[in-house]
């Protein structure tokens, strides 16, 4: 598609809104009668692996009363370009450019606009009528240590001294009939705030959104900078602001229309056991670590309320492919943030969770241009936590295609003088590589490599040609024999 032809419209502003257009591409698959053991969980990981996939609606989940239901495989299909506002025909490295574009042109923002009611509040549930066993709440992998009622989720929670609120993703566990656990990863903003609450000693507030807009939750599985609300920024994607009502015990700004929010307290001291948890490295995170014990002072629920389930599978899954998206655009945004000129494409795959293997495109410019856009992409806001393999390429490949990617690493690279060695980056408790005793002393550190493959600059007119066809007799070709590849 032209891009001069481009507009962003999202054209909902709450799960049920987008569960409309899904069901009207054609993309919404309902089930019923799967049980929360494990039924789901199996659907959700053939489903979640299969771009083309549906989303599916889990409904009367036995146990559970009629109408509560959880919903996975969001991101796919045509739905998922429509998640972000764009037409069903774009690629994905296409949606992930016109994002950039549109969506986080000039830092768009809208703060909040607060009101008194709406459908979160249909249901408000304090003291002992706390019981979240009454959500089909799934196991999502066998190995799982226990249910997950967040996945598809995000925590809202308020820093004690400047006031700012913050959305983090943060798995959450159900521990009990009111309590859960959630786990925020050391230097993640959700820690950060918790940390700071600890320091004065005071119990944080938090609100902990396991069902809503999906728009909401696909930012704040995000790095946004310190300080920066990702309401304000869904609020510009959007060109809207996001509705939100004061949570009726903690007071924190909760989405007017999401589907269930539990509030509660963090207790600086307490904490539980967390996991195992079938993670986005595609391996269980270890037995016995420990995560904030949160005490649950509220259930706010829609009528017929939905948990939005995006549980992490062995990538490329559905995780990967949203995070691929939203990813991409971003670390583009921090490379030309940083001053590095003539970025052309770049991609986080979704065979590394979109983090493990970056791909960068430039044109290059100057001697060192290369390594100095790797070193960015190795330690930028994006690429800073857990990535491993950054590729820098020319401009003749297109980073989104994992072959080309390939080629250019494996053909162009030289492994004694393409490849710097960074040491000791901050990496993810889900990073496999973690030795036992490093995860035990809290050292979750990984190496990475930046991988130079792009033609040496000071001899980059000597390097052999390429054998694949010149944009024009590529066109001819196209023309007069794709015919051969049009099936028998
Ligand atoms: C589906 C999904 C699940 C995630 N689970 C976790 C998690 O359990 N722990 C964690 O530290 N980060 C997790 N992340 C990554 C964080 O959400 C991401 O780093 C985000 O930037 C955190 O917000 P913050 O920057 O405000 O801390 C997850 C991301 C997604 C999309």
């Amino acid at each position: 598609m032209p891009r001069g032809n481009l507009r962003q419209d999202i054209a909902y502003d709450d799960l049920r809104e987008w569960l409309a257009i899904a069901d009207g591409l054609g993309e919404l698959r309902s089930v019923d009668g799967a049980n929360w053991q494990e039924e789901i969980g199996m659907a959700a990981e053939i489903v979640s692996h299969d771009e083309d996939a549906p989303a599916v609606l889990f409904d009367n989940v036995p146990g559970c009363a009629p109408g509560f239901r959880v919903l996975v495989n969001v991101f796919g299909g045509r739905r998922m370009r429509a998640t972000l506002g764009f037409p069903g025909e774009l690629t994905k490295a296409e949606l992930s450019e016109a994002l950039l574009d549109f969506g986080f042109a000039e830092e768009r923002s809208l703060p909040v606009e607060t009101v008194t009611t709406g459908p979160v509040l249909e249901n408000v549930l304090t003291g002992a009528d706390v019981d979240l066993s009454i959500f089909p709440t799934p196991q999502w992998h066998e190995g799982d240590g226990g249910r997950y009622i967040g996945t598809g989720c995000y925590n809202v929670s308020r820093h004690p001294d400047s006031g700012w609120i913050n959305l983090g993703c943060y798995r959450i566990m159900v521990k009990g009939r009111d309590t859960v656990s959630y786990n925020a990863a050391p230097g993640k903003h959700g820690r950060v705030h918790h940390e700071a609450w600890a320091k004065r000693g005071e119990k944080m507030p938090v609100a902990m959104v396991v069902g809503g807009d999906p728009l909401l939750f696909l930012m704040a599985g995000q790095e946004v900078a310190d300080g920066v609300c990702e309401y304000d920024t869904v609020g510009g994607l959007r060109g809207r602001p996001v509705r939100v009502v004061p949570g009726p015990v903690t007071g924190l700004p909760i989405p007017a229309d999401a589907e269930i929010v539990l509030e509660g307290w963090v207790d600086p001291q307490a904490t539980v056991p967390e996991g195992p948890f079938g993670d986005w490295t595609g391996t269980y995170t270890e037995a016995g670590r420990v995560r904030p014990l949160v005490e649950v002072a509220s259930i706010c629920h829609r009528n017929d309320p939905i948990i939005l389930g995006c549980p992490p599978q062995r990538p490329p899954d559905e995780y990967s492919r949203l995070c691929a998206v939203m990813r991409s655009a971003m670390l583009k945004r921090n490379l030309q943030d940083a001053g590095v000129p003539d970025v052309g494409s770049v991609w986080c795959h979704e065979v590394g969770g979109a983090r493990l293997l970056i791909g960068v495109s430039i044109t290059q410019r100057y001697p060192g241009h290369a390594r100095q856009a790797g070193q960015v992409a190795a330690s930028c806001l994006l690429g800073a936590y857990a990535c491993k393999w950054i590729v820098v390429v020319d401009d003749d490949i297109d980073v989104s295609e994992l072959n080309q990617l390939m080629w250019a690493w494996l053909t162009l690279a030289d492994p004694v003088r393409s490849v710097d060695i960074f040491k000791g980056g901050w990496t993810s408790p889900a990073d496999p590589t973690v030795t036992p005793w490093d995860r035990a002393a809290g050292n979750l550190t990984n190496n990475r490599a930046i991988v130079d493959a792009c033609r040496p600059y000071h001899w980059r007119d000597e390097f052999p040609a390429l054998n694949v066809p010149s944009p024009e007799v590529a066109r001819r070709a196209k023309e007069k024999f794709s015919w051969l590849l049009d099936g028998n």
